[in-house]
């Protein structure tokens, strides 16, 4: 079995290009709290934690870059960015790190709740304790 992170949003196209709308509990499967967004990026891969409680969905509107999942249990996923179509939906409870980004990538991502470092497993032995004790 893999991680359930695929989100493919609808594309509303017409001939003056496209357009595509999220909604809390509709499209992003949570209520979006923050959103925040990363550009200017250079060889430093990013992420190397997961989050007790807090859901994410990352967008790369620009660019490409590689999103590497771990659920703690021999789930990884490898998952390359580069459609604004696409989204990665991040867990709680989900180890991710960002790797590879183009020099013109621009990375959104909408998350359930505001920003807490008491949120935040930086540790990857703890974060398998978190695992076992889920
Ligand atoms: P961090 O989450 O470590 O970045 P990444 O996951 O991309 O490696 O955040 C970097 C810094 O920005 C850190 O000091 C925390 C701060 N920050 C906020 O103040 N608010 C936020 O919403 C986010 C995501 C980070």
């Amino acid at each position: 079995m893999s991680i359930d992170y695929s989100l493919k949003f609808k594309v509303l196209s017409d001939a003056r290009g496209k357009l595509i709308a999220l909604e809390g509990g509709r499209q992003i499967p949570f209520d979006i709290k923050r959103i925040y967004y990363l550009y200017d990026l250079n060889d430093l891969p990013r992420g190397f934690h997961a989050h007790y409680k807090l859901k994410q969905v990352m967008i790369c509107l620009n660019g490409s870059l590689r999103v590497y999942l771990d659920d703690g249990k021999g789930r990884k996923e490898n998952i390359e960015l580069s459609n604004p179509q696409e989204a990665v939906l991040i867990d709680n409870l989900v180890w991710h790190e960002m790797h590879d980004f183009s020099k013109d990538c621009v990375i959104a991502v909408l998350a359930s709740d505001y920003y807490d470092e008491a949120d935040y497993i930086r540790d990857y032995s703890i974060f398998e304790k978190a695992i076992r004790e889920r």
